[in-house]
């Protein structure tokens, strides 16, 4: 068993932007709370394990092969409506943020759509885990690399500080799978409002529901031996199988809270559950596929089961019900300017 040891309060390690923007000055951010950089911390001791918890081999374009292909799929059919509402709208290079960004799985799918129907994008991704920043660059060079119509950079950046871009800068932002659990309850509204202020189209985020399964965010539970969430204070304590200990902030929101607070900066296009129960049963080789394989009737019943999804997904009641809840919101600044002289070119 390999015990690591966790960084202490104080000796938080300086998270240096080493990949700023051209022509923006380099921004040095410090970790300013502990349980941030636990969290970053959390997520660079499993590394590539991440990844493969939460993507599986990538298959199609924007889906994965792990147990979260159905959410996927789901998060996948809003950001490429929304891709394709600007295509019709003319926009001939896409601006994209996702905050958040992990090992770039988005930022990779969006830029592989965007090589496929022409369009040039300039995509940023940040995030306070440098380990996983490492993988997304890694990743991408191995998957296409930059070139002129395709521009993508990650940066180190904590969401819970203000976002070092202009208002409007991005046509959409994502922040999907948690990062806006991660943050202290008391930093959600200021973080929510950043995203707002640099979208100029939509802020597409998924959050963990407040009735949603066990998560072990890091990697997936059939790895911890020892678990313990304390839901009043967010504090999310593992411990893996090999012995590594992790605490990560773990915040969950009810759909109706969410509403509230992306209202007062946006206006919601869509708010809905995801993933009702397609995961329960989905094939995973480190989890339950040999079970869930020789169900009778398997297919039949995963059919029944999304359409069921399709009906109840924006009831009150199942909101808060699936894994996450997504969001697709339009800012109000936008929609104030859109009125005016500002477009979206
Ligand atoms: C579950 S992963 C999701 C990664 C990616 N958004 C995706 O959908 O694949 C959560 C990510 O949030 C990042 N994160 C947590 N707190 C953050 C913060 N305050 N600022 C930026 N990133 C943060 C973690 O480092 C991790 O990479």
């Amino acid at each position: 068993m390999r015990m690591l040891s966790r960084p202490r309060a104080g000796t938080a390690p300086a998270i240096r932007n080493k990949h700023a923007v051209v022509g923006r000055p380099t921004r040095i951010k410090r970790v300013r709370s502990t349980p941030a950089c636990a969290t970053a911390w959390a997520y660079d001791q499993v590394g590539e394990a991440y990844g493969a918890y939460a993507d599986g081999p990538e298959a199609e374009e924007g889906c994965s092969t792990s147990r979260f292909a159905h959410a996927d799929s789901i998060v996948w059919d809003a950001i490429r409506k929304t891709i394709d509402e600007l295509r019709e709208r003319g926009i001939t290079r896409l601006r994209l943020l996702d905050a958040g960004c992990g090992p770039g799985t988005w930022v990779g799918r969006v830029a592989a759509y965007a090589r496929r129907v022409n369009l040039a994008i300039d995509a940023t991704g940040f995030d306070i885990a440098e380990g996983q920043l490492e993988i997304a660059r890694r990743r991408m060079e191995w998957a296409a690399g930059t070139s002129a119509t395709t521009r993508v950079r990650f940066l180190t950046h904590n969401l819970a500080d203000p976002l070092p871009w202009s208002d409007g800068e991005f046509h959409i932002v994502l922040c999907n799978y948690i990062v806006l659990n991660h943050l202290d309850r008391s930093a959600l509204p200021a973080a929510l409002g950043e995203l707002c202020r640099v979208a100029n189209h939509r802020v597409i985020a998924t959050l963990r529901a407040v009735a949603s399964p066990v998560t072990a965010c890091i990697v997936g539970t059939e790895h911890v031996s020892r678990y313990h969430h304390d839901r009043q204070s967010g504090e999310l304590r593992l411990v893996l199988k090999d012995g590594s200990e992790h605490v990560l902030t773990l915040n969950l929101y009810s759909a109706e809270r969410l509403k509230a607070l992306f209202g007062a900066r946006a206006i919601l296009k869509d708010l809905r559950a995801v993933d009702l129960f397609l995961s329960r049963f989905a094939l995973d080789e480190n989890w339950t596929a040999h079970l869930a394989s020789a169900l009778p009737g398997r297919n039949q019943v995963l059919r029944s089961l999304r359409e069921a999804e399709d009906q109840l997904c924006r009831e009150p009641a199942w909101l808060d019900h699936g894994t996450h809840v997504l969001v697709v919101a339009q800012p109000r600044t936008h929609v104030a300017k859109i009125s005016g002289r500002h477009s979206l070119i």
